[in-house]
C-alpha cells in the first residue's frame, strides 16, 4: 500500500468528486479551497453543487473522518503526501486559458513545501495547455518551495475526464488514466496509487511526459464536440431530406465500430463548463502556434447555430412570434444537472425574447441558475405540465427523464395550440406527428 493521504485544492466539480470517490477506497482526503463560505457548507455536510449522491457520501465521509476540508493550503500538504490541483482554468476574452488560479494555487503549495521535509508529489488535474505544468507551474512551486522539482518534490500532469451529472460513476470506472509525468518517480508514484485505489478494476495507463497529457484532454474534448457538431451537420441535411430522420441514420453509423453510437445524438448542440471552453482554448493555443484549426472552428460554428434551428421551426408553423406564448422544457446545459453554462437553452430564449415572444420556462433543478440569468424577463414555472399551459408552441431543450414521460395528450389538452418541437430528440415522432404540430431536429418532412 502506498500514499494514503491525499489534498485537493480547488473543490468544484473535479476536486470535490475526486476526493470523495478517494474517500469511499478508505483513502483520506482533504479538500482545499479559499473560499471560506464555500468550505463552511461542505463542513456542514451540503454539497455546493448538484450531483447525484454526492451529498450522501460528503456526510458519511464527513462522519467517518475520511474526508475534511479547510482553507489553509500549508496544513493540507503538510496532512498529506500528494497534492491534486483541482483549480477552474477559465476563459479569457482571446479564447486563451486564465491561469491565475492555477498560479496561486502553485504558489501556496511551495509556500507550503518550503517547510517540510519528506518528498511530496504534485499533481496537474485543472485542464491547462501544453507546456503550462513545466513552465509556469514547475518554477513557480520551485521559486515559492526553494527546492527541486524531481528531487525534492515529484510533477505529474493527470487529466480527468469526468463527466457532470454522472462525475462519481465516471471517476470509479474511467476508460484510461492518463499520467504525464516530470520524471520516472513521479509517474511510479501517481501509477501507485491508482493501482492502489482501483485495484483489479485498473483501466489502461498511458505514461508520457507532461505536455502530451496536457494535449491527450484537449484533443479528446475536441473530438468529441466534433462528433456532436458532425452528427447536427448531417441532421441539418437530413431536415432538408423529406422521410430521412438522423436518429436512424445515427444509429446506423453508430453500429460501425470504428465509429460508435455514443456522442452522436444529434440535438441542440453542446454546453457546459467543458466542451466550449476547451476548444476555444485548442483554437487559441494552436493560433498562438502559427496554425489555425479550420476545423476546429467549423466545429464551433456549427454548434454557435444549432440553437436558432428550434427558433426557426418555431416560426415555420406561427409566423411572427411576436406576444406568442413559447414554453421552454429545459434549462441545464443537460439532464441531471443544475448547470446553465454556455446552455443552448440562452441562445434561444434571448432569441425568442428578440423577436417580441412571451418565455415561460421549466426546469427541474436549474430554475435558481436560470433566475439569475434571466431575471424577470421571462416566466417561470414550477412544473412541465404549468410550463406549456396555454403556450402556443413548446421547445424542449434539455432531455430530462421527466419530459420523457409527457404524452402528445399532455400537450393537447394544456396548450393553447399543440405545437411542439423536439430539440433533443426524445420524442418519437410517428405517435407525436399523429397527434400533434410536430418538428424535430434532423427530421425530414
Ligand atoms: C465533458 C466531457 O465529456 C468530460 O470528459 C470532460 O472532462 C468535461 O466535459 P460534461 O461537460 O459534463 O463533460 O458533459 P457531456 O456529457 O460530455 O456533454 C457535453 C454537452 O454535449 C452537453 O451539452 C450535451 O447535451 C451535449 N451532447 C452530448 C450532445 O449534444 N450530443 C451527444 O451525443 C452528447
Amino acid at each position: 500500500m502506498g500514499c494514503k493521504r491525499i489534498s485537493f485544492f480547488g473543490l468544484g466539480y473535479v476536486g470535490l468528486c475526486t476526493a470523495l470517490c478517494f474517500s469511499s477506497k478508505n483513502f483520506t482526503s482533504i479538500g482545499v479551497d479559499i473560499d471560506q463560505e464555500k468550505v463552511r457548507t461542505i463542513k456542514e455536510g451540503s454539497s455546493p453543487i448538484y450531483e447525484p449522491s454526492l451529498h450522501t457520501l460528503l456526510q458519511e465521509f464527513l462522519d467517518r473522518g475520511t474526508f475534511h476540508c479547510s482553507t489553509n493550503p500549508c496544513e493540507a500538504v503538510m496532512e498529506s503526501d500528494i497534492s491534486f490541483i483541482t483549480v477552474g482554468t477559465p476563459s479569457l476574452p482571446d479564447g486563451s486559458i486564465d491561469l491565475a488560479y492555477i498560479r496561486q494555487v502553485a504558489r501556496d503549495i511551495g509556500e507550503a513545501l518550503k517547510e517540510k521535509s519528506s518528498y511530496h508529489l504534485v499533481v496537474v488535474k485543472s485542464t491547462v495547455p501544453p507546456g503550462t505544468t513545466e513552465k509556469t507551474i514547475k518554477p513557480i512551486i520551485e521559486t515559492h518551495s526553494g527546492k527541486q522539482c524531481g528531487t525534492d518534490f515529484g510533477l505529474c500532469m493527470n487529466p480527468e475526464f469526468l463527466r457532470e451529472g454522472s462525475a462519481l460513476h465516471d471517476t470509479l470506472n474511467p476508460d484510461r488514466i492518463v499520467i504525464g509525468e516530470h520524471d520516472k518517480k513521479s509517474g511510479d508514484i501517481l501509477e501507485t496509487l491508482y493501482r492502489d485505489f482501483y485495484e483489479e478494476k485498473i483501466p489502461s495507463i498511458i505514461r508520457t511526459n507532461l505536455p502530451t497529457a496536457e494535449l491527450i484532454k484537449y484533443a479528446s474534448n475536441a473530438f468529441l464536440a466534433a462528433k456532436i457538431s458532425f452528427i447536427n451537420t448531417i441532421a441539418n441535411i437530413c431536415e432538408k431530406t423529406p422521410d430521412v430522420d438522423v436518429t436512424t441514420v445515427a444509429k446506423a453509423m453508430g453500429l460501425d465500430k470504428r465509429i460508435s453510437p455514443h456522442f452522436l445524438n444529434a440535438g441542440l448542440g453542446y454546453g457546459g463548463s467543458c466542451f466550449p471552453k476547451d476548444l476555444k482554448a485548442l483554437i487559441a493555443y494552436s493560433k498562438k502556434l502559427g496554425y489555425t484549426p479550420e476545423l476546429l472552428e467549423a466545429v464551433e460554428n456549427v454548434n454557435k447555430t444549432q440553437p436558432y434551428k428550434v427558433v426557426q421551426l418555431c416560426k415555420n408553423f406561427l409566423g411572427s412570434l411576436k406576444n406568442k406564448k413559447i414554453a421552454i422544457l429545459g434549462l441545464a446545459f443537460k439532464p441531471n444537472t443544475d448547470d446553465i453554462r454556455e446552455a443552448r437553452s440562452i441562445p434561444i430564449i434571448n432569441k425568442l425574447l428578440k423577436e417580441g415572444a412571451n418565455v415561460t420556462a421549466y426546469d427541474p433543478a436549474a430554475m435558481r441558475n436560470a433566475k439569475s440569468i434571466f431575471k424577470n424577463k421571462i416566466e417561470y414555472a414550477s412544473s412541465a405540465t404549468e410550463c406549456i399551459k396555454n403556450a402556443d408552441c413548446g421547445i424542449l431543450a434539455t432531455e430530462w427523464e421527466e419530459f420523457k414521460k409527457l404524452t402528445p395528450e399532455d400537450f393537447i389538452q394544456n396548450m393553447k395550440q399543440p405545437i411542439l418541437i423536439d430539440g433533443r430528440r426524445i420524442y418519437n415522432p410517428e405517435e407525436f406527428g399523429k397527434k400533434l404540430k410536430f418538428a424535430a431536429i434532423g427530421l425530414g418532412n
